[in-house]
Formats: C-alpha cells, sequence, structure tokens
C-alpha cells in the first residue's frame, strides 16, 4: 500500500517537473527570438528598447545613435577620406534566421577594410527592409549591412541600400538558402565558400558618420559607410528576406534619429573621371 502510494508521488512529481520544463524551454525560445521587436505598439518596439535591459540603455539615452537622414544640404563632400580600402577574400559561411532579420556569417572573417589606419574585419552581413537609413528624406526598399570588427571590438559598418529593378546578383546567388530557412529560426546551415567581392558596390563615393547600431544594445561609435549610389534588387528578392521578421510590423528598420550635431561628410573623389 505505502510503496504504491510512493510510486505514485514519484509518478506525479515527475509528472510535473516535465510539464513545468517544457514550459521553460518553450518560453526561452520565445524569448529568443522576440527579445525585441519592430512593432511601435508592442512593449518590446523600437521606443522600449533602451528599457527592456540595462545593458540597452543607449537605445535611449545615445546622442549618436543611428540611422540618420542623408541631407544633402548638410553634408560636407571632402576627398581627403579616400577610397574605401577593401581586402576581402572568400571564407566559409553560414546563413541563420535570427528571427528579426536574415545574417550571413563568415565562420573565420572574410578579409577587412582600413578606415583611418585601423583594420576592420568582416564578420558578417544582414539586411533591413525598408531601408533604415534615408537620402534628403527618401526611404528605399533595402539596406544591406557588412558588420566589421577592429581587434579592440571597434564596429564599422558598410551600408548599401536598394530601390526595387533588376535582380541583386549576390542575392540571387544564395536564393535557395534563403528559401530553406525562412521558416526556420536559430538554426544556421552551412553556406560554404562566399566571396563577399561578389557584392556589388558600384561606387566610389560614399557617405561617412559616427554612429550606433540600429538595434538592442545600440553601442556607439561606430563608423558608418553608406554606399552613394542606390543598387536595385527586385520585389521577390525582398520578399524572401522580409519573411524572415517574425512580427506584425512586417518591417525590420528602425525609425531615423536625431543627429545631434554630428557631421556627415560626402567622399568624392578629386579626379571627376571618376565616379
Ligand atoms: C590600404 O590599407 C593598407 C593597410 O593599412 C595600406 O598599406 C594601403 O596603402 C592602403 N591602400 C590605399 C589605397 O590607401
Ligand atoms: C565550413 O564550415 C562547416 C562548419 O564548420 C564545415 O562543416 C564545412 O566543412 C566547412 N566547409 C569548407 C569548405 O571549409
Ligand atoms: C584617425 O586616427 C588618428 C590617430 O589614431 C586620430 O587622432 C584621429 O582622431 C582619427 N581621425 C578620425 C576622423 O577618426
Amino acid at each position: 500500500m505505502e510503496k504504491r502510494l510512493a510510486t505514485k508521488i514519484l509518478f506525479w512529481s515527475f509528472f510535473i517537473a516535465l510539464v513545468q520544463f517544457s514550459c521553460q524551454v518553450k518560453s526561452q525560445e520565445v524569448e529568443d527570438e522576440r527579445e525585441f521587436n519592430y512593432d511601435e505598439e508592442s512593449e518590446k518596439g523600437p521606443a522600449r528598447w533602451g528599457d527592456l535591459h540595462r545593458e540597452w540603455s543607449m537605445c535611449k539615452n545615445g546622442q549618436m545613435q543611428s540611422p540618420i537622414d542623408l541631407l544633402n544640404e548638410r553634408v560636407e563632400i571632402v576627398s581627403h577620406l579616400g577610397r574605401l580600402n577593401r581586402s576581402y577574400h572568400s571564407s566559409n559561411a553560414t546563413i541563420k534566421n535570427r528571427g528579426h532579420d536574415i545574417m550571413l556569417k563568415w565562420i573565420d572573417g572574410a578579409g577587412y577594410i582600413v578606415v583611418n589606419g585601423t583594420q576592420y574585419v568582416l564578420k558578417q552581413l544582414h539586411w533591413h527592409s525598408p531601408s533604415e537609413h534615408t537620402i534628403n528624406g527618401r526611404r528605399f526598399n533595402l539596406e544591406l549591412h557588412m558588420v566589421h570588427e577592429s581587434p579592440t571590438g571597434q564596429t564599422a559598418v558598410v551600408a548599401i541600400m536598394y530601390k526595387i529593378g533588376r535582380p541583386d546578383s549576390f542575392l540571387s546567388m544564395i536564393t535557395n538558402h534563403l528559401a530553406a530557412i525562412t521558416d526556420i529560426t536559430e538554426k544556421e546551415i552551412v553556406l560554404g565558400i562566399i566571396d563577399p567581392k561578389q557584392i556589388n558596390i558600384g561606387s566610389r563615393k560614399y557617405y561617412r558618420y559616427i554612429g550606433s547600431l540600429t538595434i538592442p544594445p545600440c553601442t556607439q561609435n561606430v563608423v558608418w559607410t553608406i554606399v552613394r549610389k542606390v543598387r536595385t534588387v527586385t520585389r521577390e528578392q525582398v520578399r524572401l528576406l522580409r519573411v524572415a521578421v517574425h512580427d506584425e510590423s512586417n518591417s525590420n528598420a528602425r525609425s531615423l534619429q536625431p543627429i545631434n550635431r554630428r557631421k556627415v561628410h560626402l567622399y568624392r573623389p578629386e579626379d571627376p573621371q571618376q565616379n
């Protein structure tokens, strides 16, 4: 009799523990995918990012936040910055649906850029749609962020904006992989060798300013390089990247942030033959 009761108790404790455990696992998964989102109405929306974690306070208190509007009147045209010094090479990459965007990551980096004497290694890229930066108030359909890191942990982002038109060849190259991960979050798929030189920039002109990451923790002192030429992408390519965003807003672009007397430069080569 006593033995049966003990067995029963044991069974029920085990059962309850199991239920609790599976509930925990479930909420953690949701947490991971939706620690923040782009829904302005939501408790985890952009207006609240700075309150969600102490480490994310820059999202509301920072004075050098991104993105910004690149208003041509405010931009100072310079030639001293020089051509963007890039030294990329092909390298093994993975792709992952992070729930708020799709990220392509190079396992061992894929070369570097040099800005003001500092090397920044290319670590990953991801897309925002519509674009986060605007030019004279105009927002475009897509923005690519190539994220680089220096040995001391400083970040430099090279951004390219796209409007609807001819297909982007880099996206065409990885279309099958994109389709394969749209419904899978938090799982990395090995892409294989990907050459960042295949990402077309097509212009030497670029904007330069000091800003922040556009997602939490909104870390500042990020060196931004935004290619002046707006390139093209098809609607279908934008759609493939967009379905990754698992919230109602169907957008993963942060709203414009105050410039606060920051300088924005536009690099233009001295020789007008060069574009
Ligand atoms: C690019 O950076 C490397 C390393 O700092 C430097 O040796 C090279 O001269 C730079 N190239 C140009 C065109 O500035
Ligand atoms: C790329 O990395 C993955 C995961 O580490 C590995 O399984 C694969 O063999 C690598 N591919 C190449 C071509 O190095
Ligand atoms: C470039 O680097 C030098 C030396 O590290 C530094 O003094 C200067 O402020 C930097 N310039 C810019 C525009 O960051």
